[in-house]
């Protein structure tokens, strides 16, 4: 009673003194739900349960060791888990959706870990503000437990921190697998990092390290290339960079976050390109292929010190990679020595065999360390519990998860940080700032792959896009943010429209020439018969995982933009005259664009390139070169799409690295 007399009194207190300080309403709602602002602050004023009393000073004198940010970080491990009970520990294994964890359960059962799904907004707003809120509602409430064991906030930050309304969203990663630049990885990582940093969050589940071979995969775009040593190269400085290069068991930087090498392993390689499908081969051929490279990447993300990892919804001859302890325990944590912890995917155990109790069982004992059950948290850390008493599950099996976890905690400084830290709002004002955008702009840039650079009555299409005087852009693709971003971009599947804060590849254009030539935008492909340039936007709508499966006849532009090339052709010839013809691509991946390559002089694919379109302007139309060579195999009959890597040399329309620059030459994939 009288401890809760203290708290509230403090409350108030420290209320007053931060308005007087501030006179700010904001910061009264940051920190609306509780005043308690560090994990030492928080252990001070909780009131612990009648029953810890007898175990009080033993806790206390773990205290004294876990909340000493001077010792090293396995000796603070150590000391917290020993006064940990079952139920503390099972909490600490599992991750609930933001939409199903009030602050109230947060404070009742130490949940270990939140996530926001995609697009998973907070009920307040998506702003950074009502994101902030939220996430440090539910991160003050954790310090209110009995250990005050700070709670772990973990998204999609694929593309950027791309929930959030007005982040900076930069290409997807085939589009930085065809720029091919680990500096450019480093940059972009810095972005992402400080813009997750800034509401608070410390943890994105990124990057993908599939090496997709099958683009029927609706996955496709989130891997950097087909080829496993550029993966390897691009998502090892992507991960050394976004945790600010940590080493093993020292303290991260601020403003870096922690990565999530994801999902382990062989998605690129289902039969059919099917998402969430399984791979044809019994174990000891996939043995083989583990060892032909596609485990190059995790080793390169091992070696930069990842902290977490994710496995695959995937199955290797009917077994799925959740329950595969072979992989997640022999291959993953002997062999490669990954210290980290292993997080399962959204609800996949559910798709594991057995009963939900057998599920959790093989799971955990396969080697997951961490449970994302979106809605069934509360039942799977119950479950982990009466598996432990019941045996199922051995005492040191679950030490060792906890011991993944808090490494993970104590590495991220999450026991040491402020929530809601003045330093966290400064970055707050930063988010989807003009310096960050231009980091974002340069991607794009360097991720276009000229295709085609034709030859128009003597001179290279690309030196004669310089005479332009009269532009007319054609497409909805053109004029359109969500198109351009892709999947994963303010919701789960992306969506075609006005949808957040960037620049349309038209007005790119227009802000690059508007000194020396007239442009306008044709959504239907309606021509101006004065126009000497017709740029075509094409390509594919938004997608995410198994919503962007199709069948081989499917890849190709949406109906609309084949629509729109017939009308161009046709008002070509009405018009009678000869504009220069660019056709700009926008997709996830190669699609069948066969019959528009010989009619237009000049062939751009642009991926996915997020919310800086301009980028693609200051390549066209500015002085910028192409340097983006193909990080995937591009066929000329999809119908042959499932077998490309045994189709000889002369089915191929441009082959793995393939690349144009201005002047005609064949760039070189280094
Ligand atoms: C969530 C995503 C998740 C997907 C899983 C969606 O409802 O928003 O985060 O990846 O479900 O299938
Ligand atoms: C996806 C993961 C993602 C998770 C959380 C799953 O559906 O496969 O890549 O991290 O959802 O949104």
């Amino acid at each position: 009673m009288k401890n809760k007399i203290v708290k509230s009194l403090s409350i108030i207190l420290a209320s007053a003194l931060l308005l007087a300080a501030c006179g700010k309403a904001e910061v009264e709602s940051v920190l609306s739900e509780t005043t308690v602002s560090s994990v030492a602050d928080a252990i001070e004023e909780v009131v612990e349960p009648a029953a810890e009393e007898s175990d009080g000073s033993a806790l206390e004198e773990a205290k004294k060791i876990y909340l000493d940010k001077d010792l090293p970080v396995s000796e603070r491990v150590e000391a917290l888990l020993s006064v940990m009970t079952l139920e503390e520990k099972a909490y600490q294994c599992v991750q609930g959706e933001q939409a199903n964890v009030t602050v109230e359960d947060v404070k009742r059962t130490g949940i270990g870990s939140v996530l926001s799904g995609g697009g998973s907004a907070p009920s307040y707003g998506n702003l950074p503000e009502h994101w902030q809120k939220r996430v440090n509602e539910l991160k003050a409430a954790a310090l209110e437990t009995r250990l005050g064991i700070p709670l772990l906030y973990g998204i999609d930050a694929v593309h950027g921190n791309n929930n959030i309304y007005g982040a900076t969203v930069f290409p997807h990663n085939i589009g930085l697998g065809a720029a091919n630049d680990p500096e450019l990885m480093e940059e972009i990582a810095h972005v992402v990092a400080r813009e997750v940093r800034a509401v608070g969050v410390q943890y994105s589940f990124a990057p993908c390290l599939a090496n997709p071979q099958n683009e029927r995969w609706g996955r496709t775009y989130e891997g950097f290339s087909e080829n496993t040593a550029d993966v390897a190269k691009l998502a090892g400085a992507f991960v050394a960079a976004l945790q600010g290069g940590v080493k093993d068991d020292e303290y991260m930087p601020a403003d870096a976050i922690i990565a999530c090498a994801k999902h382990f392993i062989g998605e690129g390689y289902t039969a059919e390109g099917e998402n969430q499908g399984d791979v044809k081969m019994s174990a000891a051929e996939f043995d083989e292929l583990l060892a032909m490279g596609i485990l190059d990447p995790y080793k390169a993300c091992v070696d930069s010190n990842v902290l977490t990892v994710m496995p695959s919804y995937n199955s290797i001859d009917g077994l799925k990679c959740h329950e595969n302890k072979h992989l997640l325990t022999d291959v993953l944590k002997e062999q490669l020595g990954f210290k980290g912890m292993v997080i399962s995917d959204y609800n996949a155990i559910g798709q594991c065999k057995g009963t939900y109790d057998e599920e959790v069982a093989n799971c955990m004992n396969a080697g997951v360390d961490m449970f994302m059950e979106a809605q069934e948290w509360d039942r799977c850390a119950k479950t982990i519990i009466k598996l432990v008493e019941a045996g199922e599950i051995s005492e040191e099996r679950l030490d060792d998860a906890v011991t993944r976890i808090l490494r993970v905690k104590f590495m991220s400084n999450m026991f040491d940080e402020e929530v809601g830290s003045a330093h966290e709002n400064e970055l707050i004002g930063e988010f989807g700032s003009a310096e960050n955008r231009e980091v974002a702009r340069c991607a794009v840039r360097e991720s276009l792959v000229l295709l085609k650079n034709g030859n128009v009555n003597g001179k290279l299409a690309m030196e004669k896009i310089k005479e332009a005087t009269n532009i007319t852009v054609c497409g909805t693709g053109a004029f359109d943010i969500g198109r351009q971003c892709g999947g994963w971009t303010i919701s789960w599947e992306g969506k075609s429209g006005n949808i957040t804060i960037g620049t349309p590849i038209v007005q790119g254009i227009y802000d690059e020439v508007k000194e020396y030539a007239k442009v306008s935008h044709s959504a239907r492909g309606e021509l101006d018969a004065e126009s000497d340039v017709i740029v075509t936007v094409v390509g594919e709508n938004p997608y995410s995982e198994s919503g962007g499966d199709v069948k081989a006849n499917g890849l190709k532009p949406i109906s609309g933009d084949v629509k729109l090339l017939e009308t161009i052709e046709e008002q070509i010839a009405a018009n009678g005259n000869d504009p220069l013809k660019v056709l700009i691509v926008i997709a996830g991946r190669p699609i069948d664009i066969n019959d528009y390559v010989d009619k237009y002089d000049a062939v751009v694919m642009a991926f996915l390139p997020g919310t800086e379109g301009e980028g693609i302007a200051d390549v066209l139309f500015g002085d910028y070169d192409f340097t983006g060579t193909l990080p995937m195999t591009w066929v000329k009959d999809f119908s042959k799409v499932n077998e490309k890597h045994s189709l000889p040399e002369s089915e191929i329309l441009f082959p793995y690295g393939f690349g144009l620059n201005k002047a005609g030459n064949s760039l070189t994939r280094e």
